[in-house]
């Protein structure tokens, strides 16, 4: 039923179609949060702005300084993070942008896991090669090295609670105690704040790709920093400033893809540790790299982390190199798609040597483990028996 409006006769077409006929007067709060697609919000005066800008008095201004969806999809993960504030940007990538360009100035130092997510990877050496920023990479399975690399100059530490593209976990509670004073930024993409919290470890920040598990359908791009207040409000003012702010409408779907994480993180975990076993038993894989098998290097510290569960990644290389890996995908892609991102609600294939690595050198890709027989598999939400079905029938003929 809509209200019934006066209508104003004088008005013209224009001037009618410009201002929408969205009624203030709803009378009642809708079951679920509106979406705010709105470039600005209007002000009563100049006072008003100054109070909101103060933070003397709650509300907008203007989108691209915050908005309700962006806040509302912030603070739920910085709830399930245990965190004091959080942002979201327009990507993963806007997300470590802002951190870096909200907390660093040239002649800093910053020290890195030595294999992280490879456009992490480019935009540190980017930040080496033309701000100075200098950048020591170290092995995040020995937390003495990244104590013997601490500098006065270090203002941040960089590591992924769960590696990408090879699920190796690291120690966080150790990083901490290593860097000291630094504060340690954990991306947390992998793991999600289902299967662990690094700010219960003492990290100061969290970061995610929001693209991935938070949202988990496959249809937005977003990137989500929580943590220490003061930190991530340097965070956000290099957001707004260099415009790496979100849209309302993908944060109010991931607000929405949110609330099923934890269903979505048991499910991805139970499929992903059946499949990854019958993986290690398959003539045409070399290895299989999931937290949950005992061979994984990390797996003692995985148990001791992830107690919720391994997650839905893993990877396994075939020993047939890449043209095993062209054959596979061929055969996978009416079940399976090949496509360079993770954590759909459908299971998908990638390429890190060709997709989330490309931009590494093949020499530091090969002495990672990131070989061109190495295929990365993101568990999805189907059926596991319809899953192994497809796998082991695309495997057989390699
Ligand atoms: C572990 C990890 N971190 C960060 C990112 C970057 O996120 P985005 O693609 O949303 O910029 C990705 C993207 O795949 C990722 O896998």
């Amino acid at each position: 039923m809509t209200e019934e409006k006066s209508v104003d006769m004088g008005l013209h077409g224009e001037t009618i179609a410009a201002r929408g006929g969205w009624s203030r007067a709803l009378g009642t709060v809708p079951s679920t949060p509106p979406i705010y697609q709105t470039t600005a919000f209007d002000l009563e005066g100049i006072e008003q702005l100054d109070a909101i800008i103060a933070g003397q008095q709650r509300g907008y201004t203007y989108t691209r300084d915050g908005n309700p969806n962006q806040d509302a999809f912030a603070a739920d993960v910085a709830q399930l993070e245990g965190a004091e504030r959080g942002m979201v940007a327009a990507s993963g990538m806007g997300g470590l942008s802002a951190v870096l360009l909200g907390m660093l100035r040239s002649g800093d130092h910053v020290l890195a896991a030595d294999m992280l997510y490879g456009r992490t990877g480019q935009l540190l050496t980017e930040m080496q090669q033309r701000f100075g920023i200098a950048v020591t990479l170290v092995d995040p399975q020995r937390p003495e090295d990244w104590k013997r690399a601490v500098t006065p100059k270090t203002r941040l530490a960089i590591v992924e609670s769960v590696s990408n593209p090879l699920t190796e976990v690291c120690d966080v509670a150790a990083l901490v105690a290593a860097v000291g004073s630094v504060p340690l930024l954990v991306d947390n993409t992998f793991a999600t704040p289902s299967l662990y919290r690094p700010i219960a470890d003492g990290a100061a920040l969290v970061w995610h790709s929001g693209s991935k598990y938070l949202n988990g359908h496959g249809d937005v791009m977003l990137g989500v920093v929580v943590g220490r207040r003061e930190l991530v409000k340097k965070a956000s003012s290099a957001l707004s400033m260099f415009g790496l702010n979100s849209n309302p409408f993908e944060c109010w779907m991931a607000s929405r893809g949110l609330r099923t994480l934890g269903l979505r993180m048991k499910r991805v975990s139970e499929t992903a540790f059946e499949i990854a076993g019958k993986l290690q038993g398959h003539a045409a894989v070399s290895r299989v790299f999931y937290p949950g098998l005992e061979t994984q290097m990390s797996h003692s510290l995985a148990k001791r982390m992830l107690t919720n569960g391994f997650g839905g990644m893993l990877s396994f290389e075939l020993h047939t190199g890449e043209e095993g890996v062209k054959r596979l995908f061929r055969l996978l892609a009416e079940a399976i798609p090949f496509s360079p991102t993770l954590a759909d609600a459908r299971t998908t294939v990638s390429y890190p040597a060709g997709t989330s690595h490309r931009f590494l050198p093949e020499a530091q890709r090969l002495a990672h483990g990131i070989g061109p027989g190495l295929v990365r598999l993101s568990i999805g939400l189907e059926d596991s028996r319809d899953l192994w079905r497809e796998i082991e029938g695309a495997l057989s003929p390699l």
